[in-house]
């Protein structure tokens, strides 16, 4: 089978979405052509809307992002948030470290959003609740957030939002036994992630096929937290 590397819906429904879907903030349009012309992959523009949209809505006051790259998401959610807000990214390319804050400064979002240069999975094993999130947005290495899976939602307030990015890889994730070999140990570990969401007992995820896919998941509260009995 032959993939749109572009769309996992229909073609034409992905450019129509795409289309409508104009970046009017200029930092941002211009970190969308840079990450295009470097092929630095980001979130896709529809896919970014919904974190900006998702943000406003939720109003978290500190986000945790797995996989910073130049920054372009983090300013995306940066500036759906209020001015006491921070967001914790997670980069471990020293280069794109570099860049993030680059790009951070000239956002004028500095005291916001804090780059983090580390390994995310042995971060977040480290942080302890005390640094409880309303929101992660999980955006690293695909085959492993199955591993960051525990950590993320022990980090996560209750209420809180967890939202994965690329969960359907292309569409090969649901494409049972169609997909190129090589991608072979990413793809069944995205079926075990997605699989590990849908059970999971303090989590209730609904999959959007939005972009590359993505997930959105709250974690729940029991009847007593949430009515007192
Ligand atoms: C898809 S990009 C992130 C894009 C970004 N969230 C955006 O939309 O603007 C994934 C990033 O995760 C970083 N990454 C991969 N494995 C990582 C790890 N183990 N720890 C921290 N960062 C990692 C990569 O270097 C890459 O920059």
């Amino acid at each position: 089978m032959e993939y749109d590397l572009n769309a996992i819906v229909t073609p034409f429904v992905t450019s129509y979405i795409r289309e409508k879907t104009v970046q009017t903030d200029d930092i941002l349009r211009g970190l969308e052509r840079y990450a295009e012309e470097n092929n630095i992959p980001v979130a896709k523009p529809e896919t970014a809307r919904l974190l900006s949209v998702l943000t406003k809505l939720a109003r978290p006051e500190r986000v945790l992002e797995v996989g910073c790259a130049i920054g372009y998401s983090a300013i995306t959610m940066a500036k759906g948030m209020g001015a006491d807000g921070k967001i914790i990214t997670l980069e471990h390319d020293a280069n794109m470290v570099r860049l993030a804050r680059e790009n951070i400064e000239k956002a004028g979002l500095k005291d916001i959003i804090n780059v983090v240069e580390a390994d995310a999975k042995d971060y977040l094993s480290y942080i302890d609740e005390d640094e409880i999130f309303d929101m992660i947005f999980l955006d690293g290495p695909k085959a492993h957030y199955l591993y960051m899976l525990d950590d993320a939602v022990r980090l996560l307030k209750k209420g809180g939002l967890l939202v994965s990015d690329n969960i359907l890889f292309k569409g090969m994730t649901a494409d049972d036994g169609h997909f190129a070999r090589r991608k072979v140990t990413i793809i069944n570990r995205l079926r075990e992630y997605i699989d590990a969401l849908m059970k999971h007992p303090q989590l209730e995820t609904s999959i959007l096929s939005q972009g590359d896919g993505i997930t959105l998941s709250v974690k729940t509260m029991s009847d007593f937290e949430r009515f007192g009995y």
